[in-house]
C-alpha cells in the first residue's frame, strides 16, 4: 500500500522491529512513527512527522498504550504516554493529529488529561468516523476509522474554527483508492467470485426439496406490526432494522460468515430461525424475535406468557469483543429502547 505513515500497534509489538522495517519497505518506504516507543530497537522509527500543506504545519504522531507493552517480546519498551505526548506537542504546529493505540475508554482518559490535540484517531478500535459532541474531549475530535480495512476516513478541516467541515468514509476499492489499483482489483475479483459461489450454493438448495420447506417458529417482524405498531416504528429506526442492507452494500448478503449476526434466530447461533437467504427471507435483519424469542405461539395466543428474559447475554452473542469492543449493555440498550 502506498502509505506515507505507518504507526505500529499491538500486533506490530508482537512481531517486533524487524517485521516493522520490512513493512516499511513494502509500503513504499513510509515513515514509521511512534511517539513513545523506547530502547535501542527503535532505530529507524520517528517520534513524529511534520507535514507542511499550504503553509500549515501538520504535526502527526502516534501513541501506544502502556498496557500493550506486555505484548512486546522483542525488547520494545513503551514510555509513559502522557509525558511523551506532551513533549511532542511542544513542537510548533498548526494542527496536531495523534493516532492512539488505545481502547475507547482509555483514549478518553488520556485525552481528558492533555490539551492541544486537534484530532485523535483510534488505531485499533472498530467503528467509523464520528463527530458527535461527546466525541470532542478537551477540544480534541476523536474519530474511529477501522472497518476491517475496507474503508478510509476522509476529513475536511477548518483551520480557523478548528472543526471538521465534512467527514465521510470512502470504500477502498479500485475507484476510490487508485493508488492501489492492483490490490483493489485483486480484492474485487475475489469478492465477486466468492459472492457468485455463495449464490450458486444457495440456488442449488432450491432443487433439494427439504430445504425450501424449512419450518421455523420464527414468524418475522411484519407479523408484529399490527398489534405493536409503535414498537415496530421505533425498531425500524434502529440499525438492527438495516443490518441486512449493510451486508448488501458490502456484497456480503449471501456470506455465511456475516449472516449469523445480521439476521434473526440464526441456526449458526443454535437457534431455529434464519437458515439461508432463499429459505428464510422473512428473517433478515436483527428483528424482534432475536431478542424476545420465537413468537409463533405468541401470535396464536397473545394472552399466554411470552418473551425471553433480556439481559446483556442476549446482545453479546453478536456484540462480541471483536465486533463491538466497547459494548456496554446499559448504554446501548438506550439506543434501541422502544
Ligand atoms: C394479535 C396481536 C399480537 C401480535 C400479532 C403480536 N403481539 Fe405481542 N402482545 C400482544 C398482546 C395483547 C400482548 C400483551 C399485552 C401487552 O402487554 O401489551 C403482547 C405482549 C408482547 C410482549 C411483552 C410480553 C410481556 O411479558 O409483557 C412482547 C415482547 C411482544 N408482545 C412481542 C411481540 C412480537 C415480537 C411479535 C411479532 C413476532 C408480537 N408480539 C406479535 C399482541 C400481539
Ligand atoms: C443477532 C445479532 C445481534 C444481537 C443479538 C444484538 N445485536 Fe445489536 N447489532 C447487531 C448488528 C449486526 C448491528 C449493526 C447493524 C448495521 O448497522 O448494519 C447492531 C447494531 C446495534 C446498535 C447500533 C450500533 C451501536 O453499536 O451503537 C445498537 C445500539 C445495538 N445493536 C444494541 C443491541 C443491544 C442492546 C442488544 C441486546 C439487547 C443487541 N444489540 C443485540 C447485531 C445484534
Ligand atoms: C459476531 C457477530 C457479527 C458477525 C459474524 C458480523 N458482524 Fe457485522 N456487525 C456486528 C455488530 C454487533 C455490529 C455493530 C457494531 C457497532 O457498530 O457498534 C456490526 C456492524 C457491521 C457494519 C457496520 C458498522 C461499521 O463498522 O461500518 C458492517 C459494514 C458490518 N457489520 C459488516 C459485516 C460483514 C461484511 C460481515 C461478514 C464478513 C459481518 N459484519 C459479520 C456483528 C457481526
Ligand atoms: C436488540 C433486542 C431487541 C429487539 C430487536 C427488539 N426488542 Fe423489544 N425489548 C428489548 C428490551 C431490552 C426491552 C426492555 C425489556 C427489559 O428491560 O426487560 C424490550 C421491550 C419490549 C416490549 C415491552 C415489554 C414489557 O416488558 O413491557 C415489547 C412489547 C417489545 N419489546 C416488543 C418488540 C417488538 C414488537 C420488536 C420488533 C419490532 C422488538 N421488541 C424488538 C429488546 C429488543
Amino acid at each position: 500500500m502506498g502509505a506515507d505513515i505507518f504507526t505500529p500497534g499491538a500486533q506490530e509489538l508482537i512481531y517486533g522491529r524487524k517485521m516493522m522495517l520490512s513493512l516499511k519497505d513494502h509500503t513504499g518506504n513510509s515513515t514509521i512513527i511512534c511517539g513513545n516507543l523506547d530502547g535501542k530497537p527503535v532505530l529507524g522509527f520517528q517520534t513524529h512527522k511534520i507535514v507542511t500543506v499550504s503553509g500549515k504545519k501538520i504535526l502527526i504522531t502516534s501513541i501506544i498504550d502502556k498496557k500493550l507493552e506486555r505484548k512486546a517480546i522483542h525488547g520494545l519498551k513503551v514510555k509513559d504516554p502522557l509525558a511523551s505526548l506532551n513533549q511532542i506537542l511542544e513542537i510548533p504546529h498548526d494542527l496536531a493529529i495523534v493516532v492512539l493505540h488505545f481502547s475507547d475508554k482509555r483514549a478518553h482518559e488520556l485525552l481528558s488529561k492533555t490539551q492541544g490535540i486537534d484530532i485523535a484517531i483510534l488505531g485499533t478500535q472498530r467503528g467509523t468516523m464520528i463527530k458527535d459532541k461527546d466525541k470532542i474531549i478537551n477540544g480534541c475530535l476523536l474519530v474511529k476509522n477501522n472497518n476491517h480495512g475496507k474503508t478510509m476516513g476522509y476529513l475536511d478541516w477548518n483551520f480557523v474554527a478548528k472543526t471538521p467541515i465534512t467527514d465521510k468514509l470512502l470504500q477502498i476499492n479500485k475507484d476510490t483508492y487508485p493508488a492501489d489499483k492492483k490490490v483493489a482489483a485483486l480484492v474485487d475479483k475475489h469478492e465477486t467470485w466468492l459472492r457468485a459461489h455463495y449464490i450458486k450454493l444457495e440456488k442449488g438448495k432450491t432443487e433439494s426439496s427439504d430445504v425450501t420447506t424449512v419450518v421455523t417458529p420464527y414468524v418475522g417482524n411484519t407479523k408484529c406490526a399490527t398489534c405493536h405498531p409503535k414498537v415496530t416504528a421505533a425498531w425500524k429506526k434502529t440499525r438492527h432494522a438495516n443490518a441486512f442492507a449493510t451486508l448488501e452494500k458490502k456484497c456480503k448478503e449471501y456470506c455465511p460468515d456475516c449472516l449469523p449476526c445480521h439476521s434473526t434466530g440464526n441456526f449458526a447461533h443454535g437457534k431455529k430461525g434464519f437458515s439461508s437467504p432463499l429459505t428464510t427471507p422473512h428473517l433478515f435483519n436483527v428483528q424482534c424475535e432475536e431478542c424476545h424469542g420465537a413468537a409463533q405461539e405468541h401470535i396464536n395466543n397473545p394472552d399466554l406468557p411470552y418473551g425471553d428474559t433480556i439481559n446483556a447475554g442476549v446482545c453479546i452473542l453478536c456484540h462480541t469483543t471483536n465486533t463491538d469492543p466497547d459494548f456496554s449493555y446499559l448504554e446501548k440498550k438506550k439506543l434501541i429502547s422502544h
